[in-house]
């Protein structure tokens, strides 16, 4: 059986930067995997590539075995395949059912209103619908962009970093929402620097160098590879978010 999503030998060049150098990954239904690496490793830019933001160099992007890297960003998400942002990108005026549904809009649903409302339910902000983004919390101003992802049907959601700048009950939150989702059996491919969340709920973790792969395997593998304590682990920033 394919993988559900499959990238191959990933490339991307930005002018003389080589943000990814031929980066493989897979995940399937029911599964997380994580991508992790220091700044500036390319986590963002390969989400930008499975989103069809940019375009590989080299490489491609299968989603049921088809390829959908030379597709249009809406119509990878029409077809299941659903990203959050790193910065938060959330509509600050509308009532936050209007804002999520927005989401619904994009692929035809017939009740977007109600779709929202489901995904408002399932990060656990069905109680402040009524609100406008701009009066949340930070923390939920982050769930409220995951709700509008969810509103779109994701069969594949990638999270770009979803528990930064959360406190530990927030981020708790965060782990809490996305073990509820992969047991819905979504596929979740998940950015994130605090490694307490990404050793507790990942099933398989990518570690990524200078765009390049140098780890992949379950997180305790991962965790005690070499190469990656030294690249990354061993990092002040990632030993602090082991110690948060
Ligand atoms: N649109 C772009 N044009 C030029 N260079 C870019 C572009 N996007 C990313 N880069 C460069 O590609 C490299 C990878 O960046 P990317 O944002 O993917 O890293 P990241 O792993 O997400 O980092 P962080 O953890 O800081 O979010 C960096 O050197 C970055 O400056
Ligand atoms: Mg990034």
């Amino acid at each position: 059986m394919p993988a559900l999503l499959e990238g191959r030998g990933i490339a991307v060049r930005f002018g003389g930067v080589a943000a990814l150098k031929g980066v493989d990954l897979s995940v399937d239904p029911g599964e997380v995997l994580s991508v992790i690496g220091p700044n500036g490793a390319g986590k963002t830019t390969l989400f930008n590539v499975i989103t069809g933001r940019v375009r590989p160099t080299q490489g491609s992007v299968l989603y049921r075995a088809q390829p959908i890297d030379k597709l249009a960003p809406f119509r990878i998400a029409q077809l299941g395949v659903v990203r959050t942002f790193q910065k938060t990108e959330v509509f600050g005026a509308l009532p936050l059912v209007e804002g999520v549904a927005a989401g619904a809009l994009a692929r035809n649903d017939p009740d977007p209103a109600e779709r929202a409302r489901e995904a408002l339910a399932t990060v656990g902000l069905y109680g402040k619908a009524h609100l406008t983004a701009a009066q949340l919390s930070y923390g939920d101003q982050r769930l409220l962009e995951i709700a509008q992802a969810l509103a779109a049907d994701p069969k594949v959601l990638l999270l770009d970093e979803p528990a930064s700048g959360m406190n530990h009950q927030e981020s708790r939150r965060i782990v809490d929402l996305i073990v509820q989702l992969r047991a819905r059996g979504l596929a979740v491919i998940l950015v994130e620097h605090n490694m307490h969340v990404v050793m507790t709920i990942s099933d398989r973790v990518i570690v990524i160098n200078y765009g390049e792969k140098i780890a992949d395997g379950k997180p305790d593998h991962v965790r005690n590879d070499a190469r990656v304590i030294e690249a990354y682990l061993g990092a002040p920033q990632a030993a602090h978010a082991v110690a948060r």
